[in-house]
């Protein structure tokens, strides 16, 4: 029998396109830049499977084109927002996700976010590069605690939960918002407006749906202390940039730490890279050696058994199997 075809977007670590290689005839795009529109358009069609990134917008044109082969769209993140799932749906084609293996890395990076702009970390490195470190200051680069501060954490799913068991070392008050939100032992459940009032840092861990984008607003912003320090590792569209802008630049809160904007990559020439009390990500969060490996054996797993006809170990449209 002729092996299944598949295109993979992109190399993802050997640990899963070795699996995958094992078991398909591959179409690798094997570049630094993902493909564009038109070329992902030109190596989708016929195939019986797509393993693809965040930064791949697997639209209905793109499912369409593809054909009555493709049976599954694995994609190598945990967010999938850039799928259509509802065109994949009506076509049976099951989508799968990698969920779990990146959430303490991600966590890790946002609470290093947060720490990072509420010390101004980024900002002092950059003091010592430029030669300002004349002398030992009572009130040089002065920034926020975050022991015993609020941290309020939008969005508690996994990892809004294992910032929750970061924060609870450092003796922090947790409010979360969330609608099925599940209070844990030392966690608040409060309404958003609460938690703008009342939280010193504001993480943000929902996916990018039609209800999370542009959730922060300049009204949001509003209603922040003005010590407050935000924080997204989730998806920039969530976060009104222009709002972010002009909060940060009037000091209407105290900073900043984004690892995902919008668009990605941010353009040099975005006002956001000129100011001082924010600091930008490439997009990094996942970004460790383990979890990059255990999202990829997840990725090409769900692949192999899509085509296989199985149902896919992390499936996130269900219902195409009745
Ligand atoms: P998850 O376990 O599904 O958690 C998401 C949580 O958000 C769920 O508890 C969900 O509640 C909640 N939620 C949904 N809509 C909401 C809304 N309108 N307001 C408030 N909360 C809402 O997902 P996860 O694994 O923690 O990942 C979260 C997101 O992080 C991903 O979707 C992805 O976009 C992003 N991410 C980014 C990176 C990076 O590299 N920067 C890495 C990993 C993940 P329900 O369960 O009730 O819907
Ligand atoms: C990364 O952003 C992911 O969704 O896995
Ligand atoms: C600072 O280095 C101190 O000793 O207080």
């Amino acid at each position: 029998m002729s092996k299944p075809k598949v295109f993979i977007t992109r190399r993802i670590p050997d640990a899963g396109l070795n699996l995958v290689y094992a078991e398909c005839e591959v179409d690798l795009w094997d570049k630094d830049l993902p493909p564009t529109k038109t070329e992902l358009l030109q190596h989708v069609p016929g195939v019986d499977g797509i393993l693809s990134l965040l930064s791949d917008s697997i639209d209905a044109e793109v499912i369409r084109t593809a054909g009555e082969n493709l049976r599954v769209i694995s994609n190598y993140a945990v967010g999938y927002n850039n799928i259509d799932t509802h065109t994949a749906s009506q076509h049976k084609i099951a989508v799968g996700n990698t969920p779990g293996v990146l959430t303490e890395a991600t966590a890790d990076f946002a609470f290093a976010l947060m720490m990072s702009a509420g010390r101004r970390v980024v900002e002092a490195e950059k003091y010592v590069q430029a030669g300002k470190w004349k002398t030992w200051g009572p009130s040089t680069l002065l920034g926020v605690d975050i022991a015993g501060a609020t941290l309020g954490i939008i969005g508690f799913g996994r990892i809004g939960k294992a910032m929750a068991r970061r924060a609870t070392g450092f003796g922090m008050r947790i409010l979360v918002y969330g609608p099925t939100a599940q209070p844990m032992a030392g966690v608040i459940k409060v309404d958003l407006n609460t938690l703008y009032r009342e939280s010193d840092f504001i993480s943000i861990h929902t996916p990018l749906t039609p209800e999370t984008r542009h959730l922060i607003d300049a009204e949001a912003f509003a209603k922040m202390k003005t010590n407050a320090v935000l924080v997204n590792t989730a998806r920039g569209e969530i976060v009104d940039q222009n709002a972010l802008y002009e909060a940060l630049k009037h000091h209407k809160i105290f900073a900043a730490g984004i690892d995902v904007s919008d668009p990605e990559p941010l353009p040099l020439d975005s006002p956001l890279l000129t100011l001082d009390n924010l600091i930008v990500c490439p997009h990094i969060a996942s970004a460790s050696t383990t979890s990059r490996d255990n999202m990829a054996i997840i990725a090409a797993g769900n692949l192999l058994a899509g085509l296989r006809g199985e149902r896919l170990p992390y499936v996130v449209n269900p219902e195409i199997y009745g």
